[in-house]
């Protein structure tokens, strides 16, 4: 007899049925619920909701465990490069030798923006955030490809996908160059995807540039660790807007959007300007730790906290290690890794921060190895979007293979005015 769990309401009896997933994680099914007692659930921010099935990506946020279509993020982290995690996330199972060849070509081939999407840059400000420019070239994609935006064609679905992954690094590069005034590097197909990004971000026409292979090992980490994490925000943004059958470009543009917030992805440049500050200020970690513990302050410790983790962040973990080895072996000596880890130190001996369970989380850190990198700070976040973008798709791809696809529309509680008489503007 499978669980169930009663509810009784009024005069109403209810067996919920008891849902157990692969990893033993157990959920009542409230699908029947209105129908059959007229009442809805009400759960804000979703903190004990759950809004699908899924088999992309496994949390464990007591135990900090974190898994790609069942690989441990340590393995993938250590072992891939990043467009092997993008074909392992996207289509279920790590490619083979031809597999993984046959994807990279097809990413090749799709590096290039349209020459006519240049213009764009011409026309935004020079100081323009590079999320809007991401969220916005993203979008105007589906008015450059029309010839393949159907959600129900798989051979569209594929061929959007290849453009997404292969144009990001392009987009974003070009939104770097517009910022300081340089030309646009084209990309090179000959390279891997990261060092066609470095060479893209970092290049200049008149001399040669040498990649520097910690620079793309760090940055191969860093995308792996960022390509998926369930249904966070931006993941969840995804998936609603592509419930309405939006196209995919339109629906990873949103992602977009939702990743830009400094309590989501907008974090990693909140943590680098929160440390700056610290630094400025005397380097005062106790004077910021009292003021994230002060309610009235407002002040939260950028890059602590995690709405799952409740023990440490396990890419907080692989991105610290990896910036230790990193600025070690450049001779770097960044005070802002220094006050991150002073900060780190105070905040998990503090009855505040443990008894809520804040830990570092993926954003604190990585904006130390993306200073190291030469990244300016308004790019980080662009950075994350990349690592994303994968775990976007797959997402989208899983929801609309889904037998249970239905548009995203949750319910409320009204709480507002009831039924008031109409009165003329004359009256009022
Ligand atoms: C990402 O969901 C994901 O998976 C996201 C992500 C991904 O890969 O997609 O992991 C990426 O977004 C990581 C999080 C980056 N954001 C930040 O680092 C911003 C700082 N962190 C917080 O704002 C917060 O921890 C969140 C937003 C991450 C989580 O918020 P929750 O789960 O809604 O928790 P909450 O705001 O209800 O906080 C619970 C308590 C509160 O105190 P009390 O009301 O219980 O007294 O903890 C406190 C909060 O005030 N708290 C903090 C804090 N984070 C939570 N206090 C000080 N500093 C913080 N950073």
């Amino acid at each position: 007899m499978p669980e169930s769990a009663k509810l009784n309401c009024g005069d109403v009896e209810l067996d919920l049925p008891v849902i157990e997933g692969t990893e033993n994680e157990k959920a009542l099914d409230v699908s029947q619920l209105r129908r059959e007692t007229g009442l809805i659930t009400l759960d804000e921010g979703y903190v004990n909701t759950g809004s699908t099935r899924s088999a992309i990506t496994f949390l464990n946020g007591e135990q900090g465990i974190l898994r790609y279509r069942g690989y441990a993020i340590e393995d993938l982290a250590q072992n891939c490069d990043f467009v092997e995690v993008c074909y392992l996330l996207i289509y279920g199972d790590l490619p083979n030798g031809e597999q993984l060849a046959e994807f990279r070509s097809a990413i090749h081939s799709h590096t290039m923006l349209h020459e006519d999407m240049r213009m764009f840059y011409d026309g935004f400000p020079r100081d323009a955030h590079p999320m809007a420019i991401l969220s916005s070239v993203v979008s105007a994609m589906s008015t450059f490809y029309q010839d393949a935006l159907d959600p129900a064609n798989p051979e569209h679905v594929e061929i959007c996908i290849h453009r997404l992954i292969a144009k990001l690094p392009t987009i974003a590069a070009y939104s770097y160059k517009k910022s300081i005034g340089q030309p646009f590097i084209y990309p090179e197909n000959d390279l891997t995807y990261c060092e066609n990004f470095l060479r893209m971000m970092f290049a200049v026409p008149c001399e040669p540039y040498e990649i520097d292979p910690d620079f793309v090992t760090a940055l191969n980490m860093l995308l792996i660790v960022h390509a998926d994490h369930e249904q966070n925000c931006s993941t969840s943004t995804v998936r609603m807007v592509g419930s309405s059958n939006a196209n995919l470009f339109a629906s990873i543009a949103a992602g977009v959007c939702a990743l830009w917030g400094p309590l989501h992805g907008g974090a990693n440049e909140a943590v680098v300007n929160m440390l700056t500050q610290i630094m400025e200020d005397d380097g005062d970690v106790e004077k910021y730790v009292a003021m994230a513990k002060d309610k009235e302050h407002g002040f939260r410790l950028m890059g602590f906290g995690h709405r799952v983790y409740k023990n440490f962040d396990p890419r907080a973990r692989i991105i610290k290690a990896a910036c230790d080895r990193l600025l070690d072996k450049m001779n770097i000596d960044d005070p802002l890794f220094h006050i991150a880890q002073q900060l780190e130190e105070v905040a998990l001996r503090d009855e505040y921060f443990v008894s809520r369970k804040l830990y570092p989380n993926v954003d604190f850190y990585s904006g130390v190895i993306y200073r190291a990198i030469g990244i300016p700070v308004p790019m980080f976040t662009v950075l994350f979007a990349m690592g994303r973008l994968p775990g976007w798709i797959a997402h989208w791809k899983e929801m609309h293979a889904s037998k249970n696809k239905r548009i995203c529309r949750p319910r409320q509680v009204y709480t507002g005015e009831n039924i008031r008489e109409f009165v003329e503007l004359s009256d009022r």
